[in-house]
């Protein structure tokens, strides 16, 4: 039996060297931390099980017989992430660059399979060469084996991927269809082909950093939600973006209580909108001082600035935040801001987790740009996602509330439970100097009259009770005392049921 149990200890042992000395020295080298040594970060201490340690590639071509390392390039299994139960999977890069075999994708599927029947999240940290060349097609099969269980665990268990190195072909399909999508700035690359592959057939000559590394996805594609400088940041900041997630579509949102009182109330909030309409303020401000003890987890915040998304929480509870940014684009809806906005609605909703809006919005955004890229398509998007939405509604519209955009932005129409204005809201078709330019275009060669017109259309449309008379806005606010009017309509909330008709599935405008 002694010797039967040293056996397994230098099995593990070989297992646990993985690609061996060097290929780890390498990795450190290039500031890396090894597969194993990532998920120690990420998970509690000690509370890591390990599954299919002893699992070998099947190939028998090119040599590989010969060449096979247990565990075949990713470490699999489950743990804590404070408390809370966690399916990973940890690709090796020091075996065969994390390239993906098929035995490789039977280990990762193993760990969605079982998360699916338990409700429990899956965290995925790639650092992989993509499909295994050797393997051929049976790597492919891999990789879709994979993606299949990516789309049946969308909106059923939280799905992260964390970019920890290269990700080339297959393996960004994968990390695309979950839910967020974390890089590492200077060490991680995603794209569908690499520079070599694009200068033969676009002649771009184009680095890896340009093309698919953090700042490109962060900044430009919107790929990526965040990035951080390195790997020991990024498995940090996962771990406190775990405690915000339901482990699955049935649990509810994780409670984290806090001595933030929900009856606090902000003075400084009365004086953050500026007197001048035209003048912008930060939206993150107020952010901040209505959620619990100023945490705010703020998603893709180097794009699509105009719109702000992000989870916190309020009285201890998960909410997920939207808002519209007046310091940008004058925090106006266009392609990417509303795409950016209605895939979070979408996760927040298949999540039951509510969502809390902050309106100060003047409009769509005009122009060809606009219009030649789908904003109708893709501004519909977010009307889809927010009408489609059941999950609590609280709406809270700070400044402006123009045109289509305040009929998108959680209006009452689209079944926001609870709509707040603050007193200088002002709601309407458009802008005062917009609207009269067209209804009084007789009077256009005679500034006074227009001016005394825009003035009139002002005082009679510019404020939330025109709204208010109708029922639209639930009640009109002080703005120092949104915090506890927010508490108390998500605790009223707290045990809403709406469902929406029975259907395969919508259409949502793609
Ligand atoms: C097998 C691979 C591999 C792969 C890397 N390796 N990629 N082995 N299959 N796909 C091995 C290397 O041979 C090397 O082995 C070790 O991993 C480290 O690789 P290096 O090239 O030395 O590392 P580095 O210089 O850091 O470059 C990393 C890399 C590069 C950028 C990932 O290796 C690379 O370009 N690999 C190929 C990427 C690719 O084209 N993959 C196929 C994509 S197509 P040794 O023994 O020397 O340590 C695809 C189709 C799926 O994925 C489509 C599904 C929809």
């Amino acid at each position: 039996m002694h010797d039967i149990i040293e056996q397994l200890d230098r099995k593990r042992e070989a297992a646990r060297l993985g690609g061996g000395a060097r290929r780890v020295a390498a990795q450190h080298a290039k500031g890396k931390l090894t597969a194993r040594e990532r998920i120690e970060l990420l998970l509690d201490e000690g509370s890591f099980e390990e599954w299919d340690m002893f699992v070998e590639h099947r190939c028998t071509d090119f040599g590989m017989e010969a060449n096979k390392v247990p565990g075949d390039g990713v470490v699999t299994g489950y743990g804590m992430i404070n408390g809370r139960l966690v399916f990973v999977f940890s690709q090796d890069f020091t075996v065969f660059g994390g390239a993906l075999s098929e035995a490789h994708a039977e280990k990762i599927c193993k760990v969605m399979d079982q998360a699916m029947k338990v409700g429990a999240p899956v965290i995925g940290l790639n650092d992989s060469g993509g499909a295994r060349i050797q393997e051929g097609v049976a790597s492919l099969g891999g990789y879709a084996e994979v993606f299949q269980r990516n789309v049946m665990a969308s909106g059923v268990i939280p799905q992260i991927s964390l970019i920890m190195g290269p990700c080339a072909g297959g393996a960004v399909y994968s990390p695309a269809m979950t839910d967020f999508i974390f890089m590492v700035r200077d060490s991680s690359y995603m794209f569908v082909t690499g520079p070599e592959v694009v200068k033969t057939v676009t002649h771009e000559e184009v680095s890896a950093e340009e093309l698919g590394g953090a700042g490109a996805h962060t900044g430009k594609s919107g790929v990526a939600d965040l990035a951080f400088d390195n790997d020991v940041e990024a498995l940090l900041m996962l771990r406190r973006f775990f405690n915000y997630l339901p482990l699955s579509n049935k649990s509810g949102v994780p409670v984290r209580p806090s001595g933030d009182a929900a009856e606090r109330l902000d003075f400084s909030l009365d004086t953050l909108v500026p007197d001048n309409p035209n003048k912008p303020y930060d939206i993150k401000e107020l952010i901040v001082k209505v959620v619990d003890d100023g945490d705010f987890f703020e998603l893709q915040p180097d794009y699509a600035k105009n719109i702000v998304i992000g989870l916190a929480r309020m009285e201890g509870r998960t909410v997920g935040i939207v808002a519209n940014n007046p310091l940008v684009l004058a925090g106006c809806l266009d392609i990417k801001s509303s795409i950016k906005a209605a895939r979070f609605v979408r996760f927040c909703d298949a999540f039951s987790i509510p969502v809390l809006t902050f309106v100060d919005v003047p409009g769509f955004m005009p122009g060809t740009a606009q219009e030649y890229g789908g904003i109708i398509k893709h501004g519909a998007k977010l009307l889809y996602a927010y009408a489609e939405c059941t999950v609590p509604k609280v709406t809270v519209i700070t400044r402006k509330a123009y045109g289509g955009a305040y009929d998108v932005m959680s209006s009452k129409h689209l079944r926001g439970d609870v709509n707040f204005a603050w007193p200088n809201a002002e709601i309407a078709v458009m802008g005062a100097k917009g609207a009269v330019e067209i209804i009084f275009r007789e009077d256009k060669g005679d500034p006074a009259k227009l001016a005394a017109r825009e003035a009139e259309y002002k005082a009679r449309f510019a404020n939330p009770f025109v709204a208010g008379a109708r029922g639209f806005i639930d009640d009109v606010i002080q703005p120092h005392e949104t915090r506890k009017r927010i508490c108390r309509s998500l605790a009223m909330l707290r045990d809403k049921k709406l469902e929406n008709p029975w259907r395969k599935h919508g259409n949502i405008p793609l």
